[in-house]
């Protein structure tokens, strides 16, 4: 029988590309270009298989163009690049990378928490410019971690990950907000409480944001959500560009109606508002969640293991809808 054919939409770890290689014919994209839909399109015609990071989109109009596509492989846990309905009424198979990331992501959540209440890119670039010639007494004076209110919205697996470095390592106080509640054994364990949405945003001196983006969670914080929030508080999204509003946050951050934000994630990304660009109290990251070294190679693993299964009779890890080998 001959190989299918597998497209990788970006530039991979050289082992991963080989593993495919074993099953597939596989077409790489070595300079890392970030094609358009039309040059992605252009490229995934007559494969069956494609290899996407969260940057590249399947929508119906993908599909439509590319019908002898049978699998999506996403090297990301969030998949709202992927339109799931339109590939399920195709018959793709969809499938993500979940849990090998989930503490990695916590991870950074953490230090951009830490860098944000404390200062931390803000004090360094002031000691960078040669602007330090003496200490002062309430120099980059920020705000407490340990025994402070840490408010996560959205109490998946990474959202569960941080309540448990806050409770447990930081003596925080934790309180969540989630589309459904955790049991009481989960609860107790995180020890963590359920609040409503409004209380966390009243309550909280730390609001992170671990939610997946939807179309329901469009804009969750907006200026409204901010204007509840504590003058002294800190808002941290690793989640989606888009759960923020962006341009609202930067005027919150200008008028201080919060004290300072740290993010990984934009609603434009890779462009950055420029109104986030001018305000000093915000620790910006270029998306790296889940960028150490084991997790990215786990992950790019994770999904190049879904599609060697689909193309060699096996089950999938990961998948997200019916596998129609399977009906
Ligand atoms: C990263 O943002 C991911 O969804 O894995």
């Amino acid at each position: 029988m001959s190989k299918p054919h597998i497209l990788l939409a970006r530039a991979v770890f050289p082992e991963v590309v080989d593993k495919l290689r074993a099953v597939a014919e596989v077409q790489t994209n070595p300079d890392d270009t970030v094609w358009t839909s039309a040059e992605l399109i252009e490229r995934l015609r007559g494969k069956q298989g494609v290899f996407t990071t969260g940057g590249d989109r399947i929508d119906a109009a993908v599909l439509r163009a590319c019908p002898e596509l049978r699998i999506c492989a996403n090297m990301a846990v969030g998949y709202n690049n992927f339109d799931i309905p339109a590939m399920t009424a195709a018959g793709v198979v969809a499938t993500n990378a979940p849990d090998v990331l989930t503490e990695t992501t916590a991870d950074l959540g953490f230090a951009l928490l830490m860098a944000t209440a404390r200062r931390l890119a803000e004090s360094e670039h002031y000691l960078r410019a040669g602007l330090w010639t003496k200490w002062g007494y309430d120099m980059f004076a920020g705000s407490d971690v340990h025994g402070a209110t840490l408010g996560i919205l959205g109490m998946g697996r990474i959202g569960q990950a941080i309540a448990r470095r806050g409770a447990l390592g930081f003596g925080m106080q934790v309180i969540y907000h989630n589309r459904s509640r955790l049991g009481p054994d989960l609860e107790a364990q995180l020890s963590a409480r359920y609040v409503s949405k409004a209380e966390l945003l009243e309550q909280a001196d730390h609001l992170i944001l671990v939610l997946p983006y939807t179309a329901e969670s469009h804009h969750a914080i907006g200026q409204a959500e901010l204007s509840r929030m504590k003058p002294t508080a800190t808002l941290i999204n690793i989640a989606r560009g888009g759960i923020v509003d962006d341009a609202a946050l930067a005027r919150a951050l200008k008028e201080r109606t919060i004290a300072a934000a740290g993010l990984d994630v934009f609603e434009e990304e890779p462009r950055v508002h420029p109104g986030l660009l001018e305000v000093p109290n915000v620790v910006l990251t270029p998306h790296i969640g889940s960028a150490s070294l084991p997790t990215r190679k786990a992950m790019a693993h994770l999904a190049a293991d879904n599609l060697v299964a689909f193309f060699t009779g096996q089950s999938l890890l990961t998948p997200l809808n019916p596998d129609p080998r399977t009906r």
